[in-house]
């Protein structure tokens, strides 16, 4: 037996900022778990840009149906300049009031969650935050969604990247997303068996690059690869392709920036569980009458963060991944 709570009949759920694989996984958790405590619920397209125009849709049981193992959104994405206005936000909120929607559920990352803070605090109304990006850059959560699919697509890009660079005996150096955070490029390092794993957490000045791998490489010529992540302090993999191509002649260097491949496809089966179990704790949270938190898995268990501190604080990477990845050069 299921009881209501008071002041909560309709809620409304956005996707918005970057896209993530396992994204419409926690929209179908969100969208059935909230049928089976009698809430009604609206879908708003193009995240916060939707809510401001109205692009507001009810969805039932069957709206989502065969979506879990498809990549980007089905509520579409998009990253809104006008919501970052005080105006833009006084419209989304009349949208909200429009529709009698008590409470939001924001999946995204780090500006999604920031949207959805500024819009509790100036209007009052209830946010509850599911962490979904790439880049796994968002407190209170051990994984956000889409990190593992990222992940692995970036793995399988080196993997093949290496078979080349074998065959040739080049020097590649390998692109990965992550804005300013190293989760991607430490773990794909690591995973991948990369030489180098250039990190903006980590600062290295490029003598220090060069030598490493030059201590690395030893003379002999052979393939390598180095994992640099598109927030690291050398600005990326071809500015520094630039500042070493000289001193690696024989390498015949190449680089390639995996770009938005990393963003799309099939969840893996980590991604879609984590979604479920999100989307799901979203909707329990909120009728536990929680709001103004983003509910995230820490050592396998559901937790509940203030939004505001998941905004405020950077999560870290893990050193001793970091020391790791060095021992095993
Ligand atoms: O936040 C996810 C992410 O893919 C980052 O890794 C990347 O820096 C950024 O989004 C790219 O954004 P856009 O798709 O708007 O170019």
């Amino acid at each position: 037996m299921i009881t209501k709570l008071a002041g909560l009949e309709t809620i409304g759920v956005l996707t918005s900022g970057g896209d993530s694989p396992g994204m419409n996984a926690a929209v179908r958790a969100v969208v059935r778990v909230a049928a089976k405590y009698d809430l009604k619920v609206f879908g708003i397209r193009h995240g916060y840009h939707g809510l401001i125009h109205n692009e507001v849709k009810p969805m039932k049981n069957n709206s989502v149906s065969n979506i879990i193992q498809r990549g980007g959104t089905i509520l579409k994405s998009a990253r809104s300049q006008e919501f970052r206005t005080v105006e833009g936000r006084m419209k989304a909120a009349e949208t909200i009031k429009k529709y009698n929607i008590d409470a939001l559920v924001a999946i995204g990352g780090d500006g999604t969650f920031t949207g959805a803070n500024i819009l509790s605090k100036e209007h009052g109304i209830k946010v509850i935050g599911i962490p979904a990006t790439i880049d796994n850059d968002i407190i209170g959560t051990d994984e956000t969604i889409g990190y593992d699919t990222a992940l692995n697509t970036a793995l399988d890009a080196v993997d093949k990247i290496r078979d080349t660079a074998d065959a040739h005996e080049r020097m590649f150096l390998v692109e990965v997303m992550g804005r300013d955070a190293g989760f991607i490029a430490l773990e794909t390092s690591i995973a991948g068996g990369a030489e180098l794993a250039l990190l903006p957490e980590e600062l290295m000045d490029i003598d220090d690059v060069k030598s490493q791998l030059k201590n690395m490489l030893k003379n002999q010529v052979r393939s390598s690869l180095v994992v640099v992540a598109e927030g690291d302090e050398s600005g990326g993999a071809i500015k520094l392709a630039e500042q070493i191509r000289d001193d690696f002649k024989k390498y015949d260097m190449r680089v390639c920036i995996l770009g938005h491949i990393q963003r799309g496809g099939s969840p893996t089966a980590r991604d879609r569980v984590l979604a479920s179990r999100l989307g799901a704790a979203a909707i329990k949270t909120l009728m536990e009458g929680h709001s103004g938190v983003m509910v995230g898995i820490v050592n396998g268990k559901i937790k509940i963060t203030p939004i505001k501190v998941a905004v405020d604080r950077k999560k870290d990477l893990d050193h001793s991944l970091i020391e790791l990845a060095k021992l095993l050069r």
